[in-house]
Protein backbone atom coordinates (compact mmCIF):
# COMPACT_ATOMS: atom_id res chain seq x y z
CA UNK A 1 0.00 0.00 0.00
CA UNK A 2 1.39 3.54 -0.82
CA UNK A 3 3.21 5.28 2.11
CA UNK A 4 2.35 8.72 1.46
CA UNK A 5 -0.79 8.42 3.04
CA UNK A 6 0.50 8.49 6.14
CA UNK A 7 3.34 9.82 8.71
CA UNK A 8 6.49 8.07 8.94
CA UNK A 9 7.15 7.83 12.53
CA UNK A 10 10.00 6.74 15.07
CA UNK A 11 9.05 6.65 18.51
CA UNK A 12 12.01 6.17 21.58
CA UNK A 13 10.41 4.08 24.80
CA UNK A 14 12.81 4.68 27.21
CA UNK A 15 11.38 2.47 30.04
CA UNK A 16 12.23 2.66 33.21
CA UNK A 17 15.93 4.76 32.30
CA UNK A 18 18.17 7.53 32.34
CA UNK A 19 17.26 10.30 35.19
CA UNK A 20 15.73 13.03 35.05
CA UNK A 21 18.77 15.06 35.25
CA UNK A 22 20.38 13.37 32.06
CA UNK A 23 17.43 14.95 29.58
CA UNK A 24 18.63 17.85 29.20
CA UNK A 25 21.87 16.75 27.51
CA UNK A 26 20.53 13.57 26.27
CA UNK A 27 18.45 16.07 24.12
CA UNK A 28 20.73 18.86 22.95
CA UNK A 29 22.92 15.71 21.94
CA UNK A 30 20.03 14.33 19.97
CA UNK A 31 19.17 17.56 18.50
CA UNK A 32 22.62 17.94 17.41
CA UNK A 33 22.35 14.64 15.73
CA UNK A 34 18.68 14.39 14.64
CA UNK A 35 18.89 14.05 10.23
CA UNK A 36 17.21 16.36 8.37
CA UNK A 37 14.12 14.32 7.50
CA UNK A 38 10.82 16.77 7.41
CA UNK A 39 8.50 13.30 6.92
CA UNK A 40 9.59 11.52 9.81
CA UNK A 41 8.10 12.51 12.82
CA UNK A 42 10.65 11.82 15.68
CA UNK A 43 9.26 11.11 19.63
CA UNK A 44 10.39 10.29 22.46
CA UNK A 45 8.06 8.52 25.68
CA UNK A 46 9.81 9.11 28.92
CA UNK A 47 9.24 8.02 31.99
CA UNK A 48 6.39 10.62 34.19
CA UNK A 49 8.77 12.24 35.70
CA UNK A 50 11.45 13.24 32.92
CA UNK A 51 8.57 14.94 30.66
CA UNK A 52 8.68 18.51 31.98
CA UNK A 53 12.39 18.62 31.48
CA UNK A 54 12.35 16.88 28.40
CA UNK A 55 9.58 18.96 27.53
CA UNK A 56 11.80 22.32 28.26
CA UNK A 57 14.92 20.71 26.57
CA UNK A 58 13.01 19.84 22.84
CA UNK A 59 11.40 23.11 22.99
CA UNK A 60 11.36 24.60 19.45
CA UNK A 61 12.68 20.78 18.11
CA UNK A 62 10.98 18.83 16.08
CA UNK A 63 10.73 15.76 18.42
CA UNK A 64 7.56 15.17 20.20
CA UNK A 65 6.94 14.06 24.01
CA UNK A 66 5.49 11.10 24.43
CA UNK A 67 4.62 8.72 28.06
CA UNK A 68 4.22 5.15 28.63
CA UNK A 69 1.07 4.53 30.25
CA UNK A 70 -1.89 6.68 31.78
CA UNK A 71 -4.80 5.56 34.20
CA UNK A 72 -7.87 4.61 32.82
CA UNK A 73 -9.72 6.79 34.92
CA UNK A 74 -10.41 10.75 34.55
CA UNK A 75 -9.62 11.70 38.63
CA UNK A 76 -10.31 10.93 41.77
CA UNK A 77 -9.06 8.53 44.93
CA UNK A 78 -6.48 6.41 42.35
CA UNK A 79 -2.93 6.54 44.15
CA UNK A 80 0.04 6.63 41.98
CA UNK A 81 -1.64 6.94 38.88
CA UNK A 82 -1.32 9.79 35.84
CA UNK A 83 -4.94 10.91 34.39
CA UNK A 84 -4.93 11.83 30.20
CA UNK A 85 -5.53 15.10 31.40
CA UNK A 86 -2.41 15.12 33.42
CA UNK A 87 -0.56 14.20 30.48
CA UNK A 88 -2.08 16.41 28.06
CA UNK A 89 -1.74 19.59 30.37
CA UNK A 90 2.10 18.79 30.16
CA UNK A 91 1.68 18.64 26.38
CA UNK A 92 2.43 15.23 25.88
CA UNK A 93 1.46 14.18 22.26
CA UNK A 94 1.61 10.09 22.07
CA UNK A 95 1.15 7.25 24.93
CA UNK A 96 1.62 3.89 24.79
CA UNK A 97 -0.57 2.06 25.59
CA UNK A 98 -0.79 -1.97 25.97
CA UNK A 99 2.98 -2.80 25.64
CA UNK A 100 3.91 -6.14 26.17
CA UNK A 101 5.42 -5.25 29.76
CA UNK A 102 2.31 -3.58 30.90
CA UNK A 103 0.37 -6.73 29.97
CA UNK A 104 2.91 -9.61 31.53
CA UNK A 105 3.41 -7.23 34.69
CA UNK A 106 0.76 -5.15 35.53
CA UNK A 107 -2.50 -6.93 34.51
CA UNK A 108 -3.62 -4.86 31.23
CA UNK A 109 -6.03 -6.56 29.44
CA UNK A 110 -6.83 -6.05 26.09
CA UNK A 111 -10.37 -3.98 27.05
CA UNK A 112 -8.39 -1.74 29.36
CA UNK A 113 -6.07 -0.84 26.08
CA UNK A 114 -8.95 -0.27 24.66
CA UNK A 115 -10.34 1.87 27.26
CA UNK A 116 -6.86 3.88 27.87
CA UNK A 117 -6.76 4.19 24.13
CA UNK A 118 -10.01 5.93 24.05
CA UNK A 119 -8.93 8.33 27.30
CA UNK A 120 -5.89 9.69 24.97
CA UNK A 121 -8.16 10.54 22.02
CA UNK A 122 -10.65 12.12 24.35
CA UNK A 123 -7.60 14.37 25.57
CA UNK A 124 -6.45 14.85 22.13
CA UNK A 125 -3.44 13.02 22.10
CA UNK A 126 -2.54 9.84 20.20
CA UNK A 127 -2.38 6.11 21.41
CA UNK A 128 0.35 4.00 20.30
CA UNK A 129 -1.27 0.52 20.62
CA UNK A 130 0.74 -2.14 20.89
CA UNK A 131 0.26 -6.19 19.94
CA UNK A 132 2.01 -8.91 19.59
CA UNK A 133 1.93 -12.48 19.74
CA UNK A 134 4.47 -14.69 22.20
CA UNK A 135 7.00 -17.06 21.52
CA UNK A 136 5.01 -19.94 21.77
CA UNK A 137 2.44 -18.65 20.06
CA UNK A 138 4.35 -17.62 17.11
CA UNK A 139 5.53 -21.42 17.11
CA UNK A 140 2.15 -22.88 17.34
CA UNK A 141 1.31 -20.97 14.29
CA UNK A 142 -1.01 -18.45 16.17
CA UNK A 143 0.28 -14.98 15.71
CA UNK A 144 -2.60 -14.03 13.39
CA UNK A 145 -5.17 -15.17 15.10
CA UNK A 146 -3.84 -13.60 18.24
CA UNK A 147 -2.73 -10.30 16.75
CA UNK A 148 -6.41 -9.88 15.05
CA UNK A 149 -8.11 -10.11 18.32
CA UNK A 150 -6.01 -8.31 19.91
CA UNK A 151 -6.28 -5.34 17.24
CA UNK A 152 -9.71 -5.48 16.99
CA UNK A 153 -10.43 -5.68 21.03
CA UNK A 154 -7.99 -2.63 21.00
CA UNK A 155 -10.07 -0.36 18.41
CA UNK A 156 -13.47 -1.47 19.36
CA UNK A 157 -14.62 1.48 21.20
CA UNK A 158 -12.37 3.86 18.77
CA UNK A 159 -14.90 5.77 16.51
CA UNK A 160 -13.79 6.57 12.72
CA UNK A 161 -13.32 10.42 13.17
CA UNK A 162 -10.92 9.40 15.85
CA UNK A 163 -9.12 6.25 14.34
CA UNK A 164 -7.05 8.17 11.85
CA UNK A 165 -5.09 9.73 15.15
CA UNK A 166 -4.32 5.97 16.50
CA UNK A 167 -0.75 4.29 15.45
CA UNK A 168 -0.28 0.92 15.83
CA UNK A 169 2.90 -0.81 17.09
CA UNK A 170 3.77 -4.67 16.24
CA UNK A 171 5.70 -5.63 18.68
CA UNK A 172 6.64 -9.58 18.84
CA UNK A 173 7.60 -10.16 22.52
CA UNK A 174 9.93 -12.72 21.62
CA UNK A 175 11.93 -9.47 19.82
CA UNK A 176 11.79 -7.20 22.52
CA UNK A 177 14.71 -6.40 24.45
CA UNK A 178 16.39 -9.74 23.29
CA UNK A 179 18.86 -8.77 20.00
CA UNK A 180 16.64 -11.26 18.14
CA UNK A 181 14.42 -8.85 15.80
CA UNK A 182 11.44 -10.32 13.53
CA UNK A 183 12.92 -10.74 10.14
CA UNK A 184 11.21 -7.65 7.69
CA UNK A 185 9.73 -10.76 6.02
CA UNK A 186 7.69 -11.55 9.43
CA UNK A 187 7.04 -8.07 10.51
CA UNK A 188 5.57 -7.09 7.04
CA UNK A 189 3.41 -10.35 7.00
CA UNK A 190 2.07 -9.20 10.51
CA UNK A 191 1.47 -5.82 9.70
CA UNK A 192 0.15 -5.55 6.52
CA UNK A 193 -2.22 -8.33 8.12
CA UNK A 194 -3.35 -5.26 10.75
CA UNK A 195 -3.62 -3.36 7.93
CA UNK A 196 -6.19 -5.69 6.47
CA UNK A 197 -8.26 -6.10 9.74
CA UNK A 198 -8.85 -1.99 9.24
CA UNK A 199 -9.41 -2.24 5.84
CA UNK A 200 -11.92 -4.90 5.99
CA UNK A 201 -14.15 -3.00 9.44
CA UNK A 202 -13.27 0.55 8.89
CA UNK A 203 -12.39 1.07 5.14
CA UNK A 204 -9.94 1.71 2.76
CA UNK A 205 -9.33 4.97 3.17
CA UNK A 206 -8.61 4.59 6.86
CA UNK A 207 -6.27 1.71 6.25
CA UNK A 208 -4.26 3.32 3.89
CA UNK A 209 -3.56 6.58 6.29
CA UNK A 210 -3.15 4.51 9.94
CA UNK A 211 0.88 4.81 10.81
CA UNK A 212 1.72 1.19 11.96
CA UNK A 213 5.16 0.25 13.62
CA UNK A 214 7.54 -2.29 14.23
CA UNK A 215 9.03 -2.50 17.49
CA UNK A 216 11.22 -5.68 18.96
CA UNK A 217 14.90 -4.90 18.94
CA UNK A 218 15.18 -2.22 15.68
CA UNK A 219 18.95 -0.88 15.60
CA UNK A 220 20.60 1.36 13.10
CA UNK A 221 22.06 -2.20 12.22
CA UNK A 222 18.73 -3.56 10.76
CA UNK A 223 16.24 -0.52 10.51
CA UNK A 224 16.72 0.31 6.92
CA UNK A 225 15.56 -3.34 5.73
CA UNK A 226 12.27 -3.47 7.85
CA UNK A 227 11.68 0.13 7.04
CA UNK A 228 11.77 -0.23 3.63
CA UNK A 229 8.68 -2.46 3.94
CA UNK A 230 5.22 -1.85 2.01
CA UNK A 231 3.27 -2.06 5.26
CA UNK A 232 6.09 -0.42 8.37
CA UNK A 233 5.86 2.64 8.64
CA UNK A 234 8.20 3.69 11.29
CA UNK A 235 9.49 1.88 14.71
CA UNK A 236 9.19 2.07 18.49
CA UNK A 237 12.56 1.87 19.77
CA UNK A 238 13.59 0.48 23.20
CA UNK A 239 17.08 -0.23 23.50
CA UNK A 240 18.77 1.85 20.73
CA UNK A 241 16.54 4.89 22.06
CA UNK A 242 18.85 5.19 25.22
CA UNK A 243 22.00 6.63 22.99
CA UNK A 244 21.23 9.39 21.03
CA UNK A 245 23.48 8.22 18.13
CA UNK A 246 21.68 4.85 18.13
CA UNK A 247 18.59 6.62 17.55
CA UNK A 248 19.84 9.69 15.24
CA UNK A 249 20.96 6.19 12.92
CA UNK A 250 17.26 4.88 12.98
CA UNK A 251 15.81 8.21 12.19
CA UNK A 252 18.50 8.49 9.40
CA UNK A 253 17.36 5.65 7.81
CA UNK A 254 13.81 6.80 7.22
CA UNK A 255 15.18 9.97 5.57
CA UNK A 256 17.26 6.74 2.93
CA UNK A 257 13.36 5.26 2.60
CA UNK A 258 12.21 8.25 1.47
CA UNK A 259 14.81 9.60 -0.44
CA UNK A 260 14.96 12.66 1.41
P1 LIG B 1 13.60 -3.02 22.25
O1 LIG B 1 12.21 -2.59 22.91
O2 LIG B 1 13.84 -2.11 21.08
O3 LIG B 1 14.62 -2.83 23.35
O4 LIG B 1 13.48 -4.45 21.83
C1 LIG B 1 11.11 -2.24 22.11
C2 LIG B 1 9.92 -1.96 22.97
O5 LIG B 1 9.74 -2.63 24.00
O6 LIG B 1 9.10 -1.07 22.67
Amino acid sequence: MNKKYRKAIIAGNWKMNLLPSEVKSFAEELRHLLPKTKTCEVVLCAPYTHIPNLRRSLKDSRIYVGAQDLSLHDKGAFTGEISAAMLDDLSVHYVIVGHSERRQYHGETDFSVGDKAVAVLENGMSPIICVGESLEQRERGLTMEYVRYQTLAALSKIPDDKLRHCVIAYEPIWAIGTGKTASAQQAQEVCECIRRIIRERRGARLARSISILYGGSMSGKNALELLSMPDIDGGLIGGASLKPADFAQIIDAVAQVTGE
